[in-house]
């Protein structure tokens, strides 16, 4: 359908092109024609005319004139003296610009006129009484003497009849021939299709007779008729929504349910201080991204049981139903002793993988017990996840750094697996991550995986960097694929994103409701200017760098002290690691001394909020702010960037974001800055609370636009859509595999 409309577009096009250039060609020869008969009448009149040229010939002149005149295309003639002064005309003749003294202007009398006929005359249109005139001026000369000229008048309007024909005609005839090009084209595209399906479809009707080869030819058969209905499904693909993303999955994985392994599950079960059980959402990008996925494909996500009623309110299975209310799909929990948890989520993900990956100048530690633990703890969720599967090849999707072994442990225990692994944060160069002492056992384990996936195409060169540097394999560059041990898997930039519409802010209140709460509860003058930066405690935020940028635009810029309030929501995250604890009191010291230095009375231009905050709060102060600072000092994506805009329908409010942010490469209207730059930052914070409205609602509705096109369905999609071609090819050599086998 879009080729049919590109190719209307074109022959449209092309009509037009050829309609104005035949048009402008024969303007130009029909102009040119009456400027040379123009020059014949004179010099067949010209005896005439000088024999009459005095006062004495003034009736014999006209006689003359009205001869000229009888030609049917000629409506006005007139002569004119050397100097300018009528001497006869015919009836009608007039115009505005037609006077003798005008004209005059015009035409050249010297001895160059006498060079070549037409050599002083001048030709051009003019309007007469609301119609286009074509005027002709030739001189006349007795000898070498110039008498003066003659004005000849040219009928246009049968030029322009003329004209009209020659472009209906031009117009069908391309028309014409474009048309038939068309259909010829599309008949010959839809006969090879055709034909080649149908010559497919003929052998293996009669491939199909041999009982051997029955079970390859059905899946090739089935193979025929799903590229059919992707390509006629492609062309009108149009937005990417959770029903699309469902019906995605039905037509390339057949609606089987998809496993998720995530360490961090999407809801807790707490208990609350009064004894009853609340349901928390975790602050993290990869729930945030990935729980409407698994929504919308009723899967199942086996995660780490951490809530602290957790196991209160699991089936036999250790298995709940989620969402509260909606009940869409089930989260499978693995239940870690303490050892388990400090060796493999603290010790060696958080210790030893999370700086690793991350370059914010903490020390990456490796003990060889959180390691042991670490490899323990992925046989323990991939033993769950072979609990969970109803078929010899399920669709599992691992995520992050927690299970980096996970999916060759899988794929061993199922060799038909489709298994895709999402790895959340960044992937640094082969030289820092040949420091891991387990670096080869940790790219083995990866590689088990059929697609691998990264936020940007950077981290997926360190990855092949890193396989080409430490393993014995194949990199296939052109595919961005690694081969070993005869299996290929693809590595692949997926860049993700949040569920658009966002749910936390279709169910918000106005903006200016929740700007209100948000300053009553603050404790803000209603001139007050509010930034916001919403984050788990880590030093990966560059949270310090953030405050030190508030100081900083503070100290330059002191019409803000008294009115401009930042506003920190810090969720606390990994408290069992000293990194973690010294980060928060450093945070603590920070603010307390930019209060104490630039605070007045009540005013405290920096607010610490350090507890656990639920979407639809993060929400208020999004919706309330003025601008949102996103400081990491190194992030696979940061989804709060992303939140923010998502939040601010309003279309207002700025993003200041980090440069080292996956984010930055998309959301190019932000104000990008370098976060360890503090004037930079601090000009940005400046730029971003002076910026008018319209600036901002510009910056806004592009940024929105591009998320809501690039969404998190969008991501799921691209990368499930490519799990169902590997998946297709796999299914088909097996059988190919077992049908050689069989005839052996
Ligand atoms: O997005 C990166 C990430 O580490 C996720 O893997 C994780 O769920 C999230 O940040 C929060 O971290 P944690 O689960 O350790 O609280």
């Amino acid at each position: 359908m879009r080729f049919a409309i590109a190719l209307a577009v074109g022959l449209a096009l092309l009509t037009w092109g050829a309609t104005v250039i035949v048009q402008k060609t024969t303007r130009a020869w029909f102009e040119n024609d009456l400027g040379v008969r123009a020059q014949l009448a004179v010099n067949g009149a010209r005896e005439a005319l000088i024999a009459s040229w005095d006062q004495t010939g003034a009736d014999k002149l006209q006689t003359v004139l009205d001869e000229l005149a009888r030609d049917e295309h000629i409506k006005a003639v007139a002569v004119c003296s050397a100097d300018g002064r009528p001497l006869a005309r015919t009836a009608g003749y007039g115009g505005r610009h037609l006077s003798c003294a005008e004209v005059g202007a015009r035409v050249r009398l010297g001895p160059e006129a006498q060079d070549s006929p037409g050599a002083g005359a001048w030709n051009g249109i003019e309007r007469v009484s609301g119609a286009n005139v074509y005027v002709s001026a030739v001189p006349v000369f007795d000898g070498d003497r110039p008498l003066g000229f003659l004005v000849l008048v040219h009928d246009l309007s049968f030029i322009e009849s003329r004209e009209t024909k020659a472009r209906q005609f031009v117009m069908l005839a391309f028309g014409f021939l474009a048309a038939a090009a068309a259909l010829v084209t599309l008949i010959a595209s839809r006969l090879s299709w055709k034909s080649w399906s149908n010559e497919i479809r003929r052998l293996l009707r009669v491939g199909g007779q041999d009982p051997d080869f029955q079970p390859i030819l059905r899946d090739v058969s089935e193979l025929v008729d799903r590229i059919v209905a992707e390509r006629e499904s492609d062309n009108g693909g149009g937005a990417w929504t959770a029903q699309r993303l469902k019906t995605t999955l039905n037509r390339y994985l057949r609606g089987e349910k998809i496993i998720v392994v995530a360490n961090r599950e999407p809801y807790m079960h707490q208990h609350r201080p009064d004894g009853s059980i609340g349901v928390v959402h975790p602050a993290s990008g990869l729930v945030t991204a990935l729980e409407p996925i698994v929504r919308a494909c009723s899967g199942v996500w086996v995660a780490h049981g951490g809530g602290t009623a957790d196991r209160e309110t699991v089936d036999a299975h250790g298995r709940v139903r989620v969402p509260p209310g909606e009940e869409s799909y089930s989260i499978r929990r693995v239940w870690l002793s303490p050892e388990e948890e400090q060796g493999y989520y603290y010790g060696f993900a958080n210790e030893g993988l999370w700086p690793l990956c991350h370059l914010a100048h903490a020390r990456p530690i490796f003990r060889s017990g959180d390691y042991q633990h670490y490899r323990a703890v992925n046989h323990k969720f991939a033993d769950a996840v072979l609990r969970e599967v109803d078929l010899d090849d399920p669709i599992v999707l691992v995520q992050d750094y927690h299970f980096a072994l996970a999916p060759q442990l899988i794929r061993e225990r199922l060799p038909r697996a489709t298994v895709t692994m999402f790895w959340h944060i960044p992937w640094p160069n082969a030289e820092h991550f040949g420091i891991c002492p387990w670096r080869e056992e940790l790219l083995e384990g990866m590689l088990g995986a059929s697609i691998l996936g990264f936020h940007t195409q950077a981290h997926c060169n360190n990855f092949l960097d890193s396989v080409d540097r430490y393993l014995e394999a194949r990199i296939d560059r052109d595919q961005n694929a690694v081969i070993q041990h005869g299996r290929a898997t693809l590595v692949r930039p997926y860049p993700i994103s949040l569920e658009w519409p966002a749910r936390w802010t279709q169910s918000a209140p106005p903006v200016e409701q929740c700007r209100a709460e948000v300053f009553a509860e603050l404790g803000l003058r209603s001139d007050a200017l509010l930034g916001v930066g919403v984050d788990r405690l880590d030093y990966t935020k560059g949270i310090e760098e953030r405050l030190l940028a508030v100081e900083r635009l503070l100290e330059r810029f002191p019409r803000l002290r008294g009115r401009f309030v930042f506003a920190q929501l810090a969720a606390p995250s990994r408290t069992a690691i000293v990194r973690y604890q010294q980060l928060n009191d450093v945070i603590e010291e920070l603010a307390a001394r930019v209060n104490q230095r630039y605070g007045r009375g009540s005013y405290k231009p920096i607010v610490l909020l350090r507890e656990h905050h639920e979407p639809p709060n993060v929400f208020r102060y999004y919706r309330a702010a003025d601008l949102c600072y996103v400081s990491s000092l190194h992030d696979g994506m940061n989804l709060v960037a992303k939140e923010f805009v998502a939040a601010r329908d309003d279309e207002q409010g700025v993003l200041v974001l980090s440069q080292f942010t996956g984010a930055a490469r998309e959301l190019t209207e932000a104000l990008i800055v370098n976060p360890y730059d503090l004037d930079e930052a601090s000009s940005a914070l400046a730029s971003a609370v002076s910026m008018t409205r319209e600036e901002q609602r510009e910056r806004m509705r592009a940024m929105r636009a591009f998320i809501a096109e690039f969404n998190v369905y969008r991501w799921a999609g691209r990368m499930l859509v490519d799990a169902g071609r590997v998946r297709r090819k796999d299914r088909l050599s097996s059988r190919v595999a077992r049908a050689a086998g069989a005839a052996e």
